[in-house]
């Protein structure tokens, strides 16, 4: 019986592989509802899952689509998969650099939900720019020039995307087993040999604890041990968002000003470096100090930045049409002293309200609307200076300044 199971896990006993299976199969076939599977995921967010039951159920998220294998055509790839942050573009930036370094990168990225943003957005906010490789483009463009960003090919883990769509509106995303075996089983199924995580907390990630980050990890790598996957992770803050600018071509025009070696003193440059030198030294099997020193060279001897325009060629994008809005707003300080915060949560829901990114799944974006911060975190702000400007296209409604900055 359905409400047998579901009584179960609110117990907290352990449910067997063949329960999961028969329970999540069912919610694609239609004999689980909405309401029963909604159960289902509360009680796991209250009661947790074991590891034998993370893994079952990564297992049946995987089998409900395809599996795709690059083995034998792409050696060495390493993928990246971020939880999700506020400015969170470092696909953009990491990408070329690592393939800049001759480490393969093929990303198939997502758009965004909630608050964060995705980077199949940021890139189609580039006149042109296709998402929508097929498999041998794919093949054809990583032998070419060594990277690809596309969204996803093929039907990878189904089942995660109509459970994702469900844990969206019943409040159970954060729930570590199945933020784990959400991501676990899109990256196995996608074929990645290598994988870093990129997990995100704060009031701007769907982590609030370093402890939980720190047990999401575990899980993390403890599924790619069964999958023989080498899984590294990276935990990052995310109270703050990540560089300067929050919006589509905003984001894109950052990135390229941090390819360029234009802005290199903030959070979004130290964390592309890290995250890059991490993913060349699993690729090479290298040293990160060594991998660091090639991050450098490449982004000092303008090799990113070409790479990053090589991928925008090959996918038929026109870089000069990135545009933003030409209509303005300016967030200005009403008193002198430091940033002592700048609040990523707040920044992700203005910018929903923006246009920049979807408060439901049907919503279009506004590629050319955004936030541009001025400060950062430690730096001094006097009374009437702009802190941050708002590009826009329709009317909304200002935040107060005490929401975004806490400035004393
Ligand atoms: N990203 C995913 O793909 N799944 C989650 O559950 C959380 C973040």
């Amino acid at each position: 019986m359905i409400v047998d199971v579901i009584n179960k896990k609110r117990l907290g006993k352990e449910l067997s592989y063949s329960e999961i299976d028969k329970f999540f199969n069912g919610y694609l076939d239609g004999e689980i509802k909405d309401y029963q599977m909604s159960a289902m995921l509360m009680a796991i967010c209250i009661n947790g899952m074991t590891d034998e039951e993370v893994f079952a159920l990564t297992k049946v998220f995987i089998d409900s689509g395809d599996v795709l294998d690059f083995e034998g055509i792409i050696d060495g790839m390493v993928d990246k998969h971020s939880t999700g942050g506020i400015g969170d573009k470092t696909t953009l930036i990491i990408g070329p650099i690592v393939a800049s370094c001759g480490v393969p990168v093929v990303k198939m990225s997502g758009r965004g939900l909630g608050y964060t943003g995705g980077t199949i957005d940021k890139l189609e906010s580039i006149p042109g720019y296709r998402t929508n490789l097929q498999d041998d483009e794919i093949i054809k463009q990583i032998k070419d020039i060594g990277l690809v960003v596309t969204g996803q090919t093929g039907d990878l883990a189904p089942m995660d995307k109509a459970i994702y769509a469900l844990r969206d509106v019943t409040g159970t995303v954060s729930s570590i087993p199945l933020i784990a075996s959400s991501i676990m089983s899109k990256k196995i199924a996608g074929g990645a040999e290598k994988i870093l995580i990129d997990i995100k907390v704060g009031n701007g990630a769907l982590l609030q604890t370093k402890k939980d980050a720190n047990e999401l990890s575990r899980l993390m790598i403890e599924i790619g041990k069964l999958y023989q996957r080498e899984v590294k992770t990276i935990i990052s803050d995310m109270n703050t968002p990540l560089g300067t600018s929050i919006g589509n071509a905003l984001e894109v025009l950052e990135s390229i000003d941090i390819l360029k070696g234009k802005e290199t003193d903030n959070n979004l440059y130290d964390l592309c470096v890290d995250l890059s030198a991490t993913m060349i030294s699993m690729g090479k099997g290298i040293d990160k100090n060594e991998a660091l020193k090639e991050v450098y060279e490449s982004l000092n001897k303008g090799r990113a930045y070409q790479k990053f325009l090589e991928l925008v060629k090959a996918q038929g994008g026109d870089i000069d049409g990135v545009k933003v809005s030409k209509k303005v707003k300016y967030i200005k300080s009403d008193t002198t002293g430091i940033v002592n915060k700048i609040n990523a949560l707040e920044l992700g829901k203005l910018s929903v309200a923006l246009g920049a990114g979807r408060a439901s799944k049907e919503d279009k974006i506004d590629f050319e609307v955004g936030i541009k911060l001025h400060k950062k975190v430690g730096d001094v702000a006097k009374k009437g200076e702009v802190l941050a400007t708002i590009y826009y296209n329709k009317e909304f409604r200002m935040p107060e300044l005490e929401t975004i900055f806490d400035i004393s």
